[in-house]
């Protein structure tokens, strides 16, 4: 179960497109990328935030529980030194502590099949974040949802203030919730999505 999202990769190579997100663009205007930068991309899809990272010289770990998904995004930007692709489950995956500049989880956590599971896996990627590195978190939330393009995908939806309760201790440097309008290639079918858009820095306990 990953949302449905594998007909779209099998259907097109650049399902996502080739652009980073609106929301790694942000983060990139406030903070400088260099060798030394690691990112953890988790539930990568194609790799277009990871790919782009790396290009300005971050370490990116990039991964995707489908398998497809990783093959477009070995096909669409091989993997080189500086930028790894891995199958693998946000839910099962343990990472070192403060491993981390920066964690995306860019459209992952509505995957997942409960608030349970979201939590954990929320937990364990700000544990992976090092003190003053930063969190990207894109994600559906409960206030309006039109899944007529994703037949059969009962996404988990919290609140948008219940992702804020969930990093209450870190320093929110920017918070919305917003619609977003997206027609995805392989259906053709205009949509809309409340989403939550975060990007917060890990404070001192
Ligand atoms: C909305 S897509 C976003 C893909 C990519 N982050 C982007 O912004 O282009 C969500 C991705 O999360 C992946 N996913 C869902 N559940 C997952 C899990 N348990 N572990 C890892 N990835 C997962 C899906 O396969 C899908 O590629």
């Amino acid at each position: 179960m990953n949302g449905g999202y594998d007909d779209g990769y099998r259907a097109c190579p650049c399902f996502w497109g080739t652009q980073p997100g609106s929301l790694v663009e942000r983060w990139l205007g406030h903070h400088p990328v260099s060798k030394e930068t690691r990112v953890l991309d988790a539930g990568c899809g194609e790799g277009k935030n990871a790919a782009f990272l790396s290009t300005l010289g971050a370490q990116v770990d990039a991964f995707d529980l489908s398998a497809a998904a990783i093959a477009n995004a070995r096909q669409a930007w091989p993997p080189r030194p500086g930028l790894t692709y891995a199958v693998a489950d946000a839910r099962h995956h343990a990472w070192s502590p403060g491993n981390y500049d920066l964690v995306i989880a860019y459209g992952l956590l509505h995957c997942l099949a409960s608030p349970g599971e979201i939590e954990d896996v929320i937990a364990r990627l700000q544990r992976a974040t090092r003190l003053h590195g930063h969190a990207i978190v894109c994600v559906f939330n409960d206030r309006v949802q039109d899944l007529a393009a994703h037949p059969g995908f009962a996404p988990t939806l919290m609140s948008h203030a219940w992702y804020l309760d969930h990093f209450a201790s870190w320093t929110l440097e920017s918070a919305t919730d917003q619609d977003l309008w997206e027609t995805h290639p392989h259906n053709n079918i205009r949509h809309c999505h409340s989403m939550t858009r975060l990007i917060a820095r890990k404070a001192a306990p």
